[in-house]
């Protein structure tokens, strides 16, 4: 079996392996907390996520390979349609139901790659973007790449799908596909059906900005603590990008609320 895999490129080049139905990734000291929950929503009844078949004596994990279609940058067209924002978050809501089932499970000292976040509602995803769904029919089925996983508010998640699914990132950013009433029109539809608060409406824009400022300072401490991943993050200008989308989210923060706001 070991002879014919296929190597799977995402975030990261040449470190993920297909062999079959299977799925080898790097294991890290958070792997098996990982595990356990996926474990748990596996039980629970979400089969879209990749199930657990413990580490090889390599220290990587070994998963299931999650049925259906994953896309990197650049992505495709369908991305940018109204029923794609849709179900992914209504995609995010299922996930979060089952991820505020787990928090009574939690002791407190689990170690997780990214800090908790309070107050703590569900178990974040942490990177609920389009390159870490599958599609099938060209609709978000499955959810993978879980090691950022940890306990948060449910709008700390939601807050940084948004900024990867509509893209809301700024017109200036030659990346960017809409103008932003048709950003902020995308919100509304995806808070819609994610069934926001008030409250979460009201706090997005805020919420965004700390996730972006969240995301910053820990690239930057990995790519200080010699992570090469990181680095090579921050010498592609991702740091740049990401400032200059906390003050477009900053600068539209009143206009953001008002176009998401029910009624
Ligand atoms: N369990 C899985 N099922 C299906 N495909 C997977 C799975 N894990 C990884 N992949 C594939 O490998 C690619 C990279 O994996 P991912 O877990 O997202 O790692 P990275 O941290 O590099 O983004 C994904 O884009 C996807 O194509
Ligand atoms: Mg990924």
């Amino acid at each position: 079996m070991r002879e014919n895999f296929e190597t799977l490129n995402g975030g990261r080049k040449g470190k993920i392996k297909r062999y079959g139905d299977k799925v080898i990734r790097p294991a890290n000291e958070w792997s098996s907390n990982v595990h356990k929950f996926l474990d748990f929503i596996i039980k629970e009844g979400f089969n879209f996520v990749p199930k657990p078949y413990g580490f090889t004596e390599n220290n990587e994990e070994i998963l299931s390979f999650v049925i259906g279609t994953a896309y990197n940058y650049p992505l495709p067209e369908i991305f940018r349609k109204d029923d794609m924002i849709i179900r992914s978050a209504e995609l995010l809501k299922k996930y979060h139901k089952l991820g505020k089932k787990y928090i009574k499970v939690l002791n407190g000292s689990e170690k997780w790659m990214l800090p908790k976040v309070d107050p703590v509602e569900v178990m974040c995803h942490g990177d609920f973007a389009p390159y870490n769904v599958t599609l099938i029919d060209e609709k978000p089925v499955g959810i993978i790449d879980f090691d950022t996983l940890h306990p948060g508010p449910a709008l700390w998640d939601v807050a940084y799908a948004v900024y990867r699914w509509i893209p809301f990132t700024s017109t200036e950013n030659p990346d960017h596909y809409d103008d932003i009433d048709e950003q902020i029109r995308k919100v509304s539809l995806f808070m819609d059906a994610y069934n926001a608060t008030l409250q979460q409406r009201e706090d997005l824009p805020k919420i965004m900005v700390q996730r972006l400022n969240a995301l910053i300072s820990y690239m930057t401490a990995q790519a200080n603590d010699g992570n090469e991943d990181f680095a090579k993050n921050l010498e592609d200008g991702h740091i740049l990008t990401y400032k200059n989308d906390i003050n477009y989210i900053s600068k539209n923060e009143r206009k953001i609320i008002n176009g998401i706001k029910k009624g």
